[in-house]
């Protein structure tokens, strides 16, 4: 049996579409490793979003092909292995990707082709030429693939696939196609399914989950009827995009306690010219009224955001306006980027990366520094209250002496240990909060 090794880069989607390509060569009667020196065949599903993605798979096939060399004792060239690049950049590099002799891969396959996978990898095998598919489908879904997760109590579901929204500076468009839902039956069945196989939490995941489309459901119906089935205690979703928040929705949100009180709200930028190169369809009013319908319909809300600093043409004045916009909706976290040019987007064919390198990151250190005290106030405004907080883990990363959860908020609670027993992975329990800092809540169960 071929033994199989799958490296994931990238968002939550990726890692799905990795739990997804496990099924379909496990029912191809494939095996899988852990260990990249030992595989037969090495597969990295990468990402295109920023330019050190890719520079990272670069480096890594290289390391991994020397590495693989030294252990066995041949030359890189004679090593049988296979290698194969899933995901983003296979569809964003194409046969580019092939015909670069010094990366030298047997096999791509993009978004939309991971049923073609078993194929191409023993293609990859035969003398022929080598296998590439790249075709986005306007109805693939993988709704009949029930996809191979690790054991845990949290897991996803990719709802829809693709986005239309063509913001101008992000490749995901071309990367994975147009969009596409599943049917609300097919993702409740799923949630059934992982409800009886153990998972508590769900995560529905869409590159914009929330102009989820089936028939005559929308996402409000869809996010109601996940969190009804029995035995899921929270569901999650990401990402939205601002467009699509609905009063429907935002009431769904508020009546089920088991939908965590949590959205990721991508700003990008809080000027109006800027969001508007962007192609964001939101100004910077209709996105803070946004915020204060969602505070007003939803008080205990947690936000976080994505930002882009130093797109085409920014200038300090417009970069302020983000700041201020930051410091004025106070997100409890926020991953803030420096744009990074992408091939095929609109912005690199009609727009100027002009803003150096040297201001991107003045711009990104200021807002980070203004994010770090905003989520230590927003966390420290939690000290003293008692939080439903589900354990993750029996045994924190730094120390035993304490649990690791995660509050409805999707904030890290590390749960100081006081000599219980019994309490198992996936319970929920109330613990008192004592200590906040910019990344984490500390507490103990009350
Ligand atoms: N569909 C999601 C975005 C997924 S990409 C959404 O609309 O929220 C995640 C984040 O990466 C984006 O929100 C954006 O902030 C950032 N990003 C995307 N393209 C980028 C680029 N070319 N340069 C820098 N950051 C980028
Ligand atoms: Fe990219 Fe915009 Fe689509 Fe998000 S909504 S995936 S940022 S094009
Ligand atoms: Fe990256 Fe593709 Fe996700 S570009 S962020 S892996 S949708």
């Amino acid at each position: 049996m071929r033994k199989v090794f799958v490296e994931t880069y990238g968002c939550q989607m990726n890692e799905y579409d990795t739990e997804l390509v496990k099924a379909i060569l496990a029912e191809a009667r494939y095996g899988f490793t852990k260990d990249e020196l030992e595989a037969d065949v090495v597969m990295l599903n990468t990402c295109a979003i920023r330019e050190h993605a890719h520079r990272k798979i670069y480096g890594r096939i290289h390391d991994i092909k020397y590495r693989r060399s030294q252990k066995h004792n041949i030359a890189v060239k004679d090593d049988p292995v296979k290698f194969g690049i899933l995901g983003c950049m296979a569809t964003n590099l194409r046969t580019e990707l092939l015909e670069n002799r010094n990366l030298d891969i047997d096999f791509i396959a993009g978004p939309d082709s991971y049923k073609r996978l078993p194929q191409l990898i023993s293609e990859s095998f035969g003398e022929g030429a080598k296998g590439f598919d790249l075709t986005l489908s306007e109805f693939e879904t993988y709704s009949d693939i029930y996809p191979r997760r690790e054991d845990g109590i949290n897991a996803w579901i990719a709802v829809m696939r693709g986005c239309n929204n063509f913001c101008t500076f992000c490749v995901v468009p071309y990367t994975r196609g147009r969009e596409r839902s599943r049917s609300l039956e097919n993702v409740v069945d799923e949630a059934r399914r992982l409800a009886d196989d153990g998972f508590k939490q769900i995560t529905l995941l869409g590159q914009n989950v929330n102009s989820y489309k089936h028939e005559e459901h929308d996402f409000a119906d869809l996010m109601a009827a996940v969190a009804q089935v029995k035995g899921i205690e929270r569901v999650r979703f990401t990402s939205p995009h601002p467009k699509d928040f609905p009063d429907k929705f935002l009431d769904v949100m508020a009546e089920y306690p088991n939908i965590c009180k949590q959205i990721h709200l991508p700003l990008q930028s809080g000027n109006d010219r800027i969001l508007e190169l962007m192609n964001r369809t939101y100004t910077q009013d209709e996105f803070l009224k946004l915020v204060d319908k969602i505070r007003h319909k939803i008080p205990n809300i947690s936000f976080s955001t994505d930002v882009i600093v130093g797109f085409c043409s920014e200038t300090d004045d417009e970069h302020r306006d983000t700041y201020e916009v930051m410091k004025q909706v106070e997100f409890d976290s926020a991953f803030i980027f420096k744009y990074s040019e992408r091939k095929q987007t609109i912005a690199s064919r009609k727009m100027k990366d002009d803003i150096p390198d040297a201001i991107k990151t003045e711009r990104i250190v200021e807002l980070n520094e203004l994010q770090k005290d905003i989520s230590l106030k927003k966390n420290q405004e939690h000290i003293g209250r008692i939080e439903a907080v589900i354990i993750e883990s029996l045994e924190a990363s730094k120390t035993k002496d304490a649990y690791f959860g995660k509050a409805d908020s999707n904030k890290t609670v590390i749960i100081r240990k006081q000599g219980e027993t019994g309490l198992e992975v996936g319970d929920i329990v109330h613990v008192h909060i004592e200590d906040a800092s910019p990344n984490v809540l500390r507490g103990a169960i009350k």
